[in-house]
């Protein structure tokens, strides 16, 4: 503890100024108060997300399990990657499954990008046990580790680039479309991208989805608030908002925020920064949008993507695309 009381501020100062600037820009404005969903991804959010993915309620993960226990062959023969990037690599528990598969046919090296260190000391232990699989670990979001874990890709050999776990939904329109476009501009001809959505589906299992009856959704998202106290100095007290998910079957969107149940000031000591909430106001943590496969393929194909495979779940409609650059 610093004479503050506070706990020390995080090792790496960029990651720090990361958080406090999206602070500043989400809350501190006048419009609608939203934070980036990377900023839930600390070690303590990071297993929240991993009790979720065990929610009976929570289909999204077990269907791709599915898809990926069922068709890792299939997919590992379409990209004969030499280099495997993931994007948010989590546990890696699902990915397990695919480079089985492509090690099965010929050596592989994998690069784990995450936000998070304690995710990737997950993917270092699940991974662990894979002979001949070469492991780098990349502490970065998703754009600089894509590029840190090119950078080292040398001339030879054809990269496929993960993206599991209905990543893509988290973004708005505009914005997947313009990630796709800079993940197409950062390969080259021949490399592949494997992306896993969420497919729409009744509003009753979406919803019981995103907010379980257990509440392990709801203290992954209020954990956030918890986040900018350890680390912001903030002094949100987190009874005082609600976790709510909605689904707005117009735009296929889950919608996650924490709803402020009190007119109310924070302070955030390691800011200078006072932000006021009204009794209702909501925080925009998250959203998840439900894809539609015609929908996904029309987006690749304008980040100049061509289609490779489609493998899909139907129990829990869930599509794993691949695209070749
Ligand atoms: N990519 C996950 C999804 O869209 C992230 C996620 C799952 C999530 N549950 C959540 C994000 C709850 C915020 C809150 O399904």
């Amino acid at each position: 503890m610093s004479a503050c009381g506070l706990a020390p501020l995080p090792a790496d100062g960029t990651a720090f100024e990361r958080f406090a600037a999206d602070v500043r820009a989400g809350l501190g404005g006048p419009g609608r108060k939203s934070l980036p969903p990377m900023h839930l991804y600390d070690a303590l959010g990071s297993a929240l997300f991993e009790a979720i993915t065990r929610l009976p309620e929570y289909g999204v993960w077990r269907a791709e399990r599915r898809v990926l226990e069922r068709h890792a062959n299939d997919i590992a023969a379409c990209c004969q990657a030499d280099t495997v990037i993931e994007l948010g690599s989590g546990s890696a528990t699902k990915t397990r499954l695919l480079l089985e598969a492509s090690l099965r046919r010929h050596p592989v090296s994998y690069v784990a990008v995450d936000v998070s260190p304690s995710a990737l000391e997950g993917t270092r232990a699940t991974l662990r046990d894979l002979d001949g699989l070469a492991v780098t670990l990349v502490e970065a979001d998703y754009l600089s580790g894509l590029e840190r874990a090119l950078q080292a890709r040398g001339n030879a050999g054809r990269v496929l680039v993960l993206f599991l776990g209905s990543s893509l939904g988290n973004y708005a329109a505009g914005e997947a479309s313009r990630w796709l476009g800079a993940i197409r501009r950062s390969l080259r001809s021949g490399d592949g991208l494997l992306v896993g959505v969420d497919l729409d589906k009744p509003a009753r299992r979406l919803l019981s989805a995103y907010a379980d009856p257990l509440g392990v959704t709801a203290a992954f998202n209020l954990n956030l608030l918890a986040r900018m106290n350890r680390e912001l100095g903030a002094d949100f007290d987190p009874s005082s908002f609600r976790h709510v998910a909605r689904f707005d079957p117009r735009t296929r969107d889950v919608e996650m925020h924490l709803r402020s149940l009190r007119a109310q000031q924070v302070h955030f000591a390691r800011l200078g920064l006072s932000v006021a909430l009204r009794a209702g106001e909501t925080i925009h943590t998250e959203s998840s949008h439900k894809y539609r496969t015609e929908e996904l393929d029309a987006l690749a194909a304008g980040a100049g993507f061509r289609p490779a495979g489609h493998w899909r779940d139907d129990a829990w409609p869930f599509l794993e695309a691949l695209y070749t650059a």
